[in-house]
């Protein structure tokens, strides 16, 4: 038996992924800005100087990438800053996201850029939001200006994060701004982001005809509750509303939701590729009174690892499924846009990173076309509403909000040592999850005897 490597292909793109308000610090008044000051985060906290990236403390976590062997980086624009009146383009703030892709050149990292990250500024927000479907117009104008600042030096563009998680959460759940709890506007919402994404991919396209368009979807690993045979209609109503409608849209220009079917034919195959953002699996239960959460409770961990609060178990191997279901549905390249845990210890993290790889090389060896792994995060940052939480801390460094001290964490040094070699070995699982070899290896424990002849 030969020692195990599971080798990534050639080019792959090893990166991490951030967002603008929550790594930037000392954001012009935005929608998060507003819920901060509402009160409406953990323990009332505010991003604060989050980790400083506006103050230009990007580049030193640029170089912590490039030590890590990342050859990719994942970061968002952000829209209060660009535009902030209605109209009035900052162009010292456009300039400033041209040096950070700059920055990531030099550093022999790739940018993938994302347009739209769960933040708006103030005046969009003040009439109607994503529910005003004026706003497609000004984002697409928004779009227009970044791709001509930022065209020459980016050719992967992500136009929008999420879209069901920010209509679910801001318009159903109540979570995010701006607290809606409406199914009629939760829909809405969503058909407004497709027709934006269809806008945004033609702009796009328009101005730079070989550039790559995607959108990043988050999926939810699901399983029913037991017994199944009647939990499975509550998870299939589930998964089509948050899992499918959108990608369906996305290549067949119909938004079809139980309750009402859109036509959009601007939408239609507006994909290069799609990216996956991928956290937790749920358990579904049929509970008439619990519509409005979807019908989901935390699974219980069998082969996962529980989550904290109210998310779903961790469960790695959830990615594989995902990876197909999204190339069978859409036929383009993917990337893993987003895919991490919360560990402040990162007593799961080390575990949790080398079974998501091992579910993204099956993938791959199963011919599924993904072309990058996007780590969430590269330093500990803002996260939404859990705010500073510290059990929400997805770092591959830590990184203290108010000293600015970052703190390497050991999956750091994993994630690096992958990088490096563009695989995972059996030798690095060893060394990282003791004693978890056998179990995630079959057969890695027996070293080889036999000598293999020299070319
Ligand atoms: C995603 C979101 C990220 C980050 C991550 C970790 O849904 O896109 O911004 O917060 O979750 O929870």
């Amino acid at each position: 038996m030969v020692d195990f490597s599971m080798v990534f292909p050639a080019g792959f793109l090893w990166g991490t992924a951030t967002a603008a308000h929550q790594v930037e610090g000392g954001s012009p008044p935005n929608n998060w800005t507003r819920w901060e000051e509402a009160g409406r985060v953990f323990r009332q906290q505010r991003a604060g100087l989050a980790c400083d990236w506006w103050g230009g403390r990007y580049a030193e976590d640029f170089e912590r990438a490039a030590e890590l062997h990342n050859n990719a980086h994942r970061f968002s624009v952000e829209w209060s800053r660009v535009e902030p009146e209605p109209g009035r383009y900052d162009d010292a703030a456009l300039q400033h996201y041209a040096d950070m892709v700059s920055a990531l050149h030099a550093r022999g990292l790739a940018p993938l850029i994302t347009l739209h990250h769960f933040s708006n500024p103030l005046w969009i927000e003040d009439q109607g939001g994503w529910t005003n479907p004026a706003t497609i117009g000004h984002f697409e104008r928004f779009v227009q200006r970044v791709v001509e600042a930022l065209g020459g030096g980016v050719s992967t563009w992500c136009t929008i994060n999420e879209p069901m998680v920010y209509a679910t959460q801001g318009y159903l759940f109540g979570y995010f701004p701006p607290g809606a709890r409406s199914f009629g506007q939760t829909i809405r919402v969503a058909e407004n982001l497709l027709r934006a994404h269809a806008a945004a991919y033609h702009a796009i396209k328009a101005l730079q005809p070989d550039a790559q368009v995607g959108l990043a979807k988050h999926q939810i690993a699901l399983k029913p509750g037991f017994p199944a045979l009647v939990h499975r209609r509550a998870l299939n109503i589930v998964d089509n509303f948050f899992n499918r409608a959108f990608v369906h849209a996305l290549t067949t220009g119909t938004l079809r939701f139980p309750s009402r079917t859109v036509s959009v034919p601007e939408a239609r195959d507006t994909l290069d590729w799609i990216g996956l953002n991928y956290y937790y699996r749920f358990r579904v239960t049929f509970n008439l009174l619990a519509p409005r959460q979807l019908f989901l409770r935390q699974a219980r961990p069998r082969d996962g690892i529980p989550g904290p609060g109210d998310t779903g178990e961790i469960w790695p191997e959830g990615l594989f499924g995902e990876i197909k279901r999204l190339f069978e549905m859409t036929g383009k390249p993917l990337y893993i846009t987003e895919n991490g845990v919360p560990d402040i210890d990162d007593s799961i993290r080390p575990l949790a990173l080398i079974r998501s790889l091992r579910s993204v090389w099956q993938a791959i060896n199963h011919n599924y076309p993904v072309r990058g792994y996007f780590f969430w995060s590269l330093v500990d940052n803002f996260e939404w509403a859990e705010g500073y939480d510290p059990r929400f801390r997805f770092g591959l460094y830590g990184c203290d909000a108010e000293t600015q001290q970052r703190v390497k964490r050991r999956s750091a040094d994993l994630y690096g040592e992958i990088g490096a070699a563009n695989a995972l070995t059996a030798e690095m699982v060893r060394r990282y999850v003791p004693g978890q070899a056998e179990a995630l290896f079959p057969g890695v424990k027996v070293k080889s005897s036999v000598e293999l002849p020299q070319p």
